[in-house]
C-alpha cells in the first residue's frame, strides 16, 4: 500500500531509461487486485485508461467514460500500488473546451485519486491544455496516431500516419515535446514512422501497434492476459485467462450441483 516512504517511478526515471536505451512496459489497469499484481510484477507505469469504457464499464468505446467513473478506478490503482507511476486518462469532453477545463479535470485526478500524471489525446490543438497542466505541476503524457476518442472523425480504428500523413504526426509529436509532455503514446502507426519519431525526440515514445523501435510498449491488461474475446491485431495474449476462468467457474458450478462443494474444509463447527 502507498505510504509516505513509497518510492514510485517518476518522470525523471523514465527520462533516464530513454537516455540509457532501456526499454520498458506499461499496462492499463482499472482496479485494486490487478493493480497490486502488476505492481508485484514491477510494471513501471500503470495507465488508468479510458479503455475502461470497453473493458470494464460495458460501453461500446471510450467516448461515454466520465471523470466521475474514472476517478474511483484511479484511486484504487494508486492505493493498491507503491512502485508504479499511475497515469490517468482525461476522458473525452473533460479537457477539449479550454486549458482551464483541462486544469480543473487534472486537479481532480491529482487531489481525489492522487495519480502522478495524466494523459490526453491530440496534437497541436491541445498544446494550450498541456501547457496549463504542466505549469500547475501536473505531468502530461501525450497520445497520437489512432486516438480512440476521435474514432468517429477517423472513420474507425484505422492505422494513422501512412505515407504523407506521417508528417502531420511527426509535427504533432514535435509540438507536444516542445510543450513539455514527459512521454507520448503512439497508437497504430507504421513502425518506420514510430522509429523516426523515437530517434528524433528525447522524450520516451510508448508504442501500441507502432513497431519494435519505441522506448516503451503498452497493452491493455485484459488483452495481455487473454481475457478479451476479440483482441485487436496490435495485442498479444501471453496467457489464456479467459479459458482458465471459464473452466474454474464451470468446475465450481458442477461441484455445487453434484454436492461436492463445500467440503468440511470450507465448513464450520
Ligand atoms: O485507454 C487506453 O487503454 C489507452 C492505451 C491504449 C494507450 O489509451
Amino acid at each position: 500500500m502507498s505510504n509516505a516512504q513509497s518510492k514510485r517511478i517518476s518522470t525523471l526515471d523514465l527520462a533516464a531509461k530513454k537516455a540509457s536505451g532501456q526499454k520498458w512496459a506499461m499496462l492499463t489497469c482499472y482496479e485494486q487486485m490487478v493493480a497490486a499484481i502488476l505492481d508485484e510484477a514491477n510494471i513501471p507505469v500503470l495507465l488508468v485508461g479510458d479503455s475502461a469504457g470497453n473493458n470494464f464499464l460495458g460501453y461500446e468505446n471510450t467516448i461515454p467514460v466520465t471523470v466521475d467513473e474514472l476517478i474511483p478506478m484511479a484511486r484504487a490503482v494508486v492505493s493498491a500500488t507503491n512502485k508504479a507511476m499511475v497515469v490517468a486518462d482525461l476522458p473525452f469532453g473533460s479537457y477539449e473546451n479550454s486549458p482551464e477545463q483541462a486544469l480543473v479535470t487534472g486537479v481532480r485526478f491529482f487531489k481525489e485519486a492522487k495519480v502522478q500524471a495524466v494523459k490526453l489525446e491530440g496534437g497541436k490543438k491541445v498544446v494550450p491544455q498541456i501547457e496549463k497542466l504542466i505549469a500547475a505541476g501536473i505531468p502530461v503524457m501525450g497520445h497520437l496516431g489512432l486516438t480512440p476518442q476521435s474514432v468517429h472523425t477517423l472513420g474507425g480504428y484505422k492505422v494513422q500516419g501512412r505515407g504523407e500523413d506521417g508528417e502531420r504526426i511527426k509535427s504533432d509529436a514535435r509540438a507536444l515535446a516542445a510543450a513539455g509532455v514527459f512521454a507520448i503514446v503512439l497508437e497504430a502507426v507504421p513502425a518506420d514512422l514510430a522509429k523516426e519519431i523515437t530517434q528524433e525526440l528525447s522524450i520516451p515514445i510508448i508504442g501500441i501497434g507502432a513497431g519494435i523501435d519505441c522506448d516503451g510498449q503498452v497493452l491493455v491488461w485484459t488483452d495481455l492476459m487473454g481475457i478479451t474475446e476479440n483482441p485487436p491485431k496490435l495485442a498479444k495474449a501471453y496467457r489464456n485467462l479467459r479459458k482458465e476462468m471459464v473452466d474454474a467457474a464451470t468446475e465450481f458450478a458442477n461441484d455445487v450441483a453434484n454436492g461436492h462443494f463445500p467440503t468440511s474444509q470450507q465448513s464450520f463447527n
